[in-house]
């Protein structure tokens, strides 16, 4: 789908020609390019600011029938993202508007530390990601994605990055997918059919799965899972998703909140906030998709992606307020509130990969909790660890990707919160203050000496509007962002 083009921009045949425009600088040193920019500057309307638009058609001496300017801003303040949120607005006018392919004229100067390829993978990830509709439970599909997208460049730079197209498209479709498996309705990914689904997806690729039911479940003193799932009709899952490149050095383990849906259960959620609770699996869909980018990248270390699915529901059968549950480490938890699932089934998956792989490196990523959103808002999702270097790694990783993480506090006194005069810990605080950290404390008691990080991404994993590469639903945040963290471990 992704192409390179070196031929005169003026010559192409292709439905429109996207260029995009810096504000006070020129960033391309091609001078048919040149040429349009001039003219996209002639009108009063264009200056190249961020969010400026302006579509020309047939201009003088080009074939293609359109020509889109886009501003990128002042340029010493245009960094990946602009280029990102400019390809996605690209794409989705072309969409809109019903066309079938674009051309993008790369620019071929750098600017803020990055150079042309970096800016050209950048809009190469929004042209990608922009480039999706979920409409599968549409009966009328009225708009279509494009079928082919150009990136208009020189020959030696087409050469030099002529890798940089199939590595994108790589790492984006596990985003993609990752946003459709949110997106998708609870009804129909209920933990048995979203583990089918994973499988399916994976099938393919080099990876060995494994999917525990409930017996093997009970084998594996996952009481925890257990109980969080004795609500729903459905029983729950653990998917195993093992990638074993030969000659690894590494082991890495992700595991990642699988709740299908998020009633609350017997504390059961208010009417507002239950609709979008199908959310509650987007970890699992991050990690699952990670797991089938990594075998597609050949990457170096091994990773094994541990998935408990459950659908956390009130019933006759539901576990409550007060109950005891012996988790697979041993630890005894007393439930103060069945609302705080996600960490009951973390801690098995944790305890379990503790035992059965002692690896190097542990990352979790969850739909924790909303006091992470509220924290840091919908955009931004929370780091804990154990291991700052693995929090900075992080960190670093979401903003080189735009997938934004914030390193926050785990004070050891906290703890105290979480005492429980019955079992050996309550998995929420007494006080309703701090909950974000109260929850990634519970989660601390069960990682062991393990360098262990955990991403709370209640607040970025979905959108109730679109953005400029992301339409209402899932985002499939963290893909880009844990497959740049293992290149980097
Ligand atoms: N799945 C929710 C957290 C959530 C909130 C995810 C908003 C996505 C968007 C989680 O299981 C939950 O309900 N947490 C409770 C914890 C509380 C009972 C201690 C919360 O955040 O209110
Ligand atoms: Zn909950
Ligand atoms: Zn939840």
């Amino acid at each position: 789908m992704f192409k390179f083009r070196t031929e005169d921009p003026a010559q192409l045949k292709t439905d429109m020609i996207v260029v995009p425009v810096c504000e006070d600088a020129s960033i391309t040193g091609n001078a048919t390019v040149s040429g349009l920019v001039e003219q996209a500057r002639s009108y009063p309307e264009f200056k190249g600011k961020t969010g400026d638009r302006m579509l020309l058609y047939r201009v003088d001496g080009v074939q293609s029938e359109r020509v889109l300017f886009l501003g990128t801003g002042k340029k010493e303040k245009a960094d990946a993202e602009a280029f990102r949120t400019i390809a996605g607005k690209a794409v989705r006018q072309a969409i809109d508007a019903g066309l079938e392919g674009i051309v993008f004229c790369m620019p071929d100067t750098g600017m803020n530390g990055l150079g042309p390829e970096d800016l050209a993978e950048a809009m190469m990830e929004g042209a990608c990601l922009g480039n999706f509709l979920f409409d599968l439970y549409k009966q009328e599909r009225r708009k279509k994605t494009l079928k082919t997208i150009g990136f208009h460049t020189d020959l030696k730079s087409a050469r030099q990055y002529a890798d940089l197209p199939d590595r994108v498209t790589t790492i984006c479709r596990g985003t993609l997918l990752a946003r459709e498996w949110v997106s998708m309705p609870p009804n129909e990914k209920r933990p048995d059919r979203f583990s089918r689904s994973i499988v399916k997806a994976a099938d393919k690729e080099n990876l060995t799965l494994v999917v525990l039911d409930d017996r093997d479940l009970k084998k594996n003193k996952m009481h925890a899972l257990m109980a969080v799932g004795s609500g729903s009709e459905t029983r729950p899952r653990m998917v195993i998703i093992d990638y074993r490149p030969e000659g690894y050095e590494k082991t890495i383990v992700l595991v990642g909140k699988g709740v299908t849906f998020d009633s609350g259960g017997i504390n059961l959620k208010p009417g507002g906030s239950l609709e979008d609770m199908k959310q509650d699996m987007a970890g699992a869909a991050a990690v699952a998709a990670t797991l089938i980018t990594a075998a597609r990248l050949e990457l170096g270390h091994r990773i094994i992606g541990l998935l408990p699915l459950v659908e956390n529901m009130p019933s006759g059968d539901a576990y409550r307020p007060g109950d005891i549950v012996r988790t697979a480490s041993g630890k005894t938890v007393e439930i103060g509130n069945t609302d705080a699932e996600g960490r009951m089934i973390l801690a098995d998956a944790i305890a379990y990969a503790i035992k059965q792989y002692n690896p190097d490196n542990l990352i979790d990523m969850a739909t924790l909790t909303g006091a992470c959103v509220v924290a840091l808002g919908q955009k931004i999702a929370g780091v804990f660890s154990s291991d700052e270097a693995l929090a900075g790694l992080i960190v670093a990783s979401g903003k080189k990707t735009h997938e934004r993480c914030w390193a926050m506090p785990m004070p050891e006194d906290y703890k105290e919160i979480l005492k429980s005069d019955f079992a050996d810990i309550r998995n929420v605080g007494k006080s309703r203050w701090g909950g974000a950290i109260a929850a990634a404390l519970f989660l601390s008691e069960f990682t062991g000496d393990v360098p262990w990080a955990h991403i709370d991404i209640a607040g970025p994993a979905y959108i109730t509007s679109a953005n400029a590469y992301c339409e209402p639903g899932g985002t499939g945040f963290g893909v880009r962002l844990l497959i740049d963290v293992i290149e980097k471990l």
